[in-house]
């Protein structure tokens, strides 16, 4: 009698002499949390891939447990990852814009690390499962192959905004930061400083020009290079970054107030339970794609923390209790907070130690 194969490949159980696949076919893992899944209900061609994909795989007692946050840098620790056993993974990356936790990077360095870690998740992510990219454009990326843009205002006159007219508007409006005074006057923000302080933030004239760097592609490519298949995109609306928007008044470009989520899709079986959310829910965001809510509030305690609303509605969408959701870049740990909330198991991975101790504490104050 076959012993319940629990952690193997379930080829087929059904007489004794299935009970004698090779040494090869048995050391090929199966998801712990869906017993249901059955290689042989692939498409032949994936039966193959995969089972190549799996039998390279290391001892099973190597693999990262579920609901820990793991120190360290994605690259080195998604391999330990049991294969085939997350059903989602939804992160946000370093968006390379300058942040101090992707200071060290050059954009080829940014470029390979994204390429690196989408490739990783392949022999991880369930047959049928998802990757989800939350990420956004470059807005400001240096290139200076750029011709500088010599604006032409028809008025050419320097600005007509007077510290009187600044301090006005700072009256009425505390809470303006001076992009959104700039933007109230139609003047710079450099105008604002030079009015306010007589000094010019932007350090001059001779700075590289900044151009918009559209990472979709790339996305788009490095998983299809991994064997994802692009499934869905999604826009989440949040509140304008007036700080992120570093363009005077001499453009017509729109201040910093979405992102993207991207939905790759692995292969497979996928479970369609319309169960998941409610009908006002599928009427409200499920179907929809474009997301509104808001940015958090306060940074104080990690520079770039996503909303939990928003990986909350990823794991409500793609995964059902009890599946495992991994984030290889957990920042506070907001993402293993939503999965727990939802009775799902969380995997983290985190390069840096202030961080992973945050995400810890923010965990543990959970419970
Ligand atoms: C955009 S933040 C993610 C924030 C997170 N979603 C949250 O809500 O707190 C990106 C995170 O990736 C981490 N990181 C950068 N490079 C990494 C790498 N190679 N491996 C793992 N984590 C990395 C950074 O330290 C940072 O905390």
């Amino acid at each position: 009698m076959c012993s319940p194969a629990t952690e193997q490949l379930r080829l087929s159980f059904d007489d004794e002499a299935n009970c004698k696949a090779t040494a090869a076919d048995k050391a090929i893992e199966l998801p712990t949390d869906r017993p249901d899944f059955d290689i042989e209900r692939l498409p032949k061609e994936l039966q193959e891939r995969f089972r190549a994909l799996y039998q390279n795989s290391q001892q099973t007692s190597d693999f990262l447990a579920p609901n820990e946050i793991y120190q360290g840098d994605a690259r080195d620790l998604l391999p330990r990852i049991r294969p085939n056993s997350i059903a989602l993974s939804v992160w946000s990356p370093p968006y390379f814009v300058g942040k101090e936790y992707e200071a060290h990077l050059s954009f080829a360095d940014w470029q390979q690390l994204l390429a690196d870690v989408i490739r990783l998740h392949f022999p991880i992510i369930i047959p049928g499962g998802f990757l989800v990219v939350n990420i956004a454009d470059i807005l400001t990326f240096k290139d200076l192959t750029m011709p500088r843009i010599q604006a032409e205002a028809p008025s050419r006159r320097r600005s007509q905004v007077t510290k009187e007219d600044i301090l006005r508007v700072m009256a009425e409006h505390p809470e303006f930061n001076r992009y959104q005074i700039a933007a109230v006057l139609g003047c710079s923000e450099q105008t604002v400083d030079r009015r306010l302080h007589g000094n010019n933030i932007r350090g001059g004239k001779h700075e590289p020009q900044t151009r918009v760097k559209i990472v979709g592609g790339l996305v788009e490519q490095w998983a299809l290079d991994a064997g994802f298949y692009p499934y869905d995109r999604r826009i989440w609306v949040k509140d304008p970054a007036w700080e992120n928007s570093r363009w005077h008044s001499l453009s017509y470009k729109a201040v910093d107030q979405f992102e993207y989520l991207y939905f790759f899709w692995k292969p497979g079986i996928t479970r369609y339970n319309r169960q998941r959310l409610s009908a006002e829910e599928w009427a409200a965001w499920g179907s929809l794609a474009v997301w509104s809510f808001p940015s958090v509030r306060a940074n104080d305690d990690h520079e770039a923390k996503f909303p939990i609303e928003l990986p909350a509605r990823v794991i409500r969408l793609l995964t059902d209790p009890g599946d495992v959701v991994l984030d290889c870049f957990m920042g506070s740990g907001t993402t293993a907070l939503a999965a727990l909330n939802l009775g799902r198991q969380y995997i983290g991975i985190e390069l840096q130690e202030k961080y992973v101790e945050l995400a810890r504490r923010q965990i543990a104050s959970r419970r």
